[in-house]
């Protein structure tokens, strides 16, 4: 009933698609061998999207856009679309995290992953998740040297994927509960050599405690919250959001959303980035959040915050993923039958002080 209300004549085919089988993407373990695995992938007829997203960067340099020096950013609470400004060329590398691969089957291929297998030294080759959940990372735009915090992070599909920029100085991943956390680990000791492993800070603690316990700390910080996980809530009855005993939960979840991206963003440093997700299609937990943190942050703690303008991704990942066209900040991925990804909302934000 909210989401009929909410995305109108979109509904009725997001709805079915939810029912519907999800697709995978898989990412690639740059830890593993990579020359076996990209053979594997490639043999299947998958493609990394993101490699792929190159293409539109030199077709829109064909049709005349300039180089852009700095990614599209915008000031204050509200989020300038790409399409009002002018016409400039993004520049790959200043858009989005580094390294990163995740392969899908094109729009409309419905084939499946086979479950990765170990390499010569037992380290795994792809890690199988839902794609959507790679641009967040993107997003994150982690550089060379940064100190990172995963403030949500069990049980670890978007940790493997900030390891694989091979950028984080010191990456903390935190989860409240104590048995993900475990599954985390389990996940990095089957993926990351134990070197790199190293620098991961593994915590299971209260994730909005953490603009007290490290203020002013990070360079990037991720905010991967507790939603309605809207397509597990279609699906199974197991640990369902929607089951009457956790009608009180439910309706704490902005709440606990709201307290968690704030405490991210000042655990971030004055010039941070801060990448907030959720895989649910609900506004209230998703830009009415971010729309109150900011309030929030300005009254209370005297931080400035700008929401930056991502509709370039939009563009960039179109022939992968459906996105919603009119998000007020953030993007929204759509799930869609021939590209049933998502739901995934991600949205970004500079502290400024
Ligand atoms: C959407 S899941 C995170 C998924 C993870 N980022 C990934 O990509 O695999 C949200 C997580 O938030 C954790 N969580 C819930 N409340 C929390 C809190 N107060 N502090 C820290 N983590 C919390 C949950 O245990 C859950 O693992």
């Amino acid at each position: 009933m909210n989401y009929s209300v909410q995305l109108g004549s979109l509904w009725p085919s997001i709805r079915i698609s939810l029912l519907s089988e999800q697709k995978y993407g898989a990412l690639f373990n740059n830890f593993s061998d990579i020359q076996q695995v990209t053979q594997e992938l490639e043999r299947l007829d998958a493609v990394d999207f993101i490699w792929e997203s190159q293409k539109v960067v030199q077709n829109l340099d064909s049709t005349g856009g300039k180089q852009a020096s700095e990614p599209a950013m915008l000031t204050g609470t509200l989020a300038v679309p790409a399409e009002s400004q002018p016409e400039s060329l993004p520049c790959l590398s200043t858009l989005i995290s580094p390294n990163i691969k995740c392969y899908t089957f094109p729009k409309g291929d419905i084939s499946l992953f086979l479950p990765a297998r170990p390499d010569t030294l037992g380290i795994l080759g792809y890690y199988l998740l839902d794609a959507a959940s790679v641009l967040p990372v993107l997003a994150l735009n982690v550089q060379p040297g940064d100190f990172v915090l995963d403030l949500c992070a069990a049980p670890g599909g978007k940790t493997l994927a900030l390891l694989q920029t091979g950028c984080c100085r010191e990456l903390a991943a935190n989860d409240i509960s104590i048995s993900r956390t475990g599954r985390l680990n389990s996940v990095l000791c089957s993926y990351i050599p134990r070197n790199i492993r190293d620098i991961v800070r593994i915590t299971s603690w209260d994730g909005r405690k953490w603009g007290d316990l490290e203020a002013n700390t990070y360079d990037r910080v991720l905010v991967d919250v507790p939603c309605t996980n809207d397509r597990h809530s279609v699906m199974e009855e197991d640990n369902n959001m929607f089951k009457s005993m956790r009608k009180g939960e439910r309706q704490m979840l902005p709440m606990l959303q709201l307290e968690l991206l704030v405490a991210g963003i000042r655990a971030a440093k004055p010039g941070g980035e801060v990448v907030y997700s959720t895989c649910t299609l609900s506004q209230l937990q998703n830009e009415y959040v971010v729309e109150r943190a900011v309030e929030l942050l300005k009254i209370q703690y005297d931080i400035d915050v700008h929401v930056e303008d991502l509709s370039i991704f939009r563009r960039l990942f179109q022939d992968t993923f459906s996105f919603f066209p009119n998000c007020r900040l953030g993007e929204l991925v759509l799930p869609h039958l021939t590209a049933n990804f998502g739901p995934m909302y991600f949205c970004k934000l500079h502290r400024l002080g």
